[in-house]
């Protein structure tokens, strides 16, 4: 197997020579490979990296501060650019899961070259591609149906014309945790669960609204730390809540209730292409759904997602 520690020293020198004094550019999303990538370039080329984070007001609850913290903490120069406002107020309204993806997509562009434009010197851009997105991306191309628009694959338009280090290319998700790892990364920076670019907002059911936001965010946070606490955030490729679009009827105490529905995914998988529902223990599920009633206050119903990839896709939308 490859030696991560020889691999990250090789890396380093190489990226060293070829930005020589000029800068890169590099968006960060808080995910294992662009942070990765990041701490790599930093190593690499120090100040002469301009790395960019967008909060676009879609992300859980203490996301942003975790990923700052994290930069700060290894000395890897971050910058964040709040961009919630103009994300929120071009998806409300819109309720179709393709017109809110191309929304987002297009947004997130449109701020990260605002963003790149204020930094003379600019000459190549990092990415975190894998082996697999290689592989995918060759056998993606020819006619084939959309299912979902990732915008995050296929990188950015023409007109942002930099030269692309992709210092991850040929390696797999596994060996990016391992070269993390050889970095000083914290480990639970290295076991997080992948989170999609359009974030938050295609897992909540419909229009994208602030109050949806809070009440999603709170039960997600209630889903992530009982599964942590019991052993099974690592052993499961992914795990979320979603807001679903349906009200029912409930009863708390002597009242009637007519609140909305947390539905939770939790799911298994390699690599995301095929995924089954993770065979969760039911007094796990039981204290996720009492305390997701319980505590947040909207939600009167809590179901379990027992689909699998294919035919459901993970996420909702
Ligand atoms: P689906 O829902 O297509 O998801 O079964 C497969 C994997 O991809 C993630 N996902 C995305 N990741 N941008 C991303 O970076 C996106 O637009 C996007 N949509 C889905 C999803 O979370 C799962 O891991």
């Amino acid at each position: 197997t490859w030696n991560m520690g020889s691999f990250a020293k090789e890396q380093i020198a190489k990226i060293r020579e070829r930005v020589g004094d000029k800068k890169v550019l590099c968006g960060v999303s808080g995910g294992v490979d662009s942070s990765v990538v990041a701490t790599l370039l930093a190593e690499a080329i120090g100040d002469k990296l301009v790395s960019v984070f967008v909060d676009n007001g879609l992300l859980r609850a203490n996301e942003r501060e975790q990923v700052e913290a994290m930069f700060k903490s290894r000395n890897v120069p971050l910058i964040t650019v709040d961009a919630s406002e103009k994300f929120l107020s071009r998806l409300a309204g819109v309720s179709d899961p393709e017109k809110k993806r191309k929304i987002i997509g297009e947004t997130f562009i449109e701020v990260f070259d605002e963003e790149a434009k204020k930094h003379n010197g600019i000459q190549f851009l990092a990415q975190g591609t894998l082996y697999t997105d290689v592989i995918e991306s060759v056998s993606v191309k020819g006619p084939s149906k959309t299912i979902k628009s990732h915008h995050n694959v296929g990188g950015l338009p023409d007109w942002m014309s930099f030269e692309l280090i992709e210092p991850l290319r040929e390696i797999f998700k596994d060996e990016v945790r391992i070269l993390g790892a050889e970095l000083g990364l914290p480990k639970d920076m290295l076991s997080r669960h992948p989170f999609p670019g359009p974030g938050l907002a295609i897992r909540i059911m419909g229009e994208v609204t602030k109050e949806d936001l809070v009440l999603l965010r709170a039960a997600d946070v209630i889903m992530l730390e009982e599964l942590r606490a019991t052993g099974y955030y690592e052993k499961t490729w992914q795990a979320f809540t979603v807001l679903l679009n349906v009200k029912s009827v409930g009863v708390m105490g002597d009242n009637r209730t007519y609140d909305n529905t947390i539905c939770v995914r939790i799911v298994d998988a390699t690599d995301g292409m095929t995924a089954t529902f993770a065979h969760i223990p039911h007094t796990i599920l039981e204290n996720i759904s009492r305390r997701i009633i319980n505590e947040v206050s909207g939600i009167n119903r809590v179901v379990y997602d027992i689909s699998s990839k294919p035919p459901a896709t993970i996420e909702w939308e």
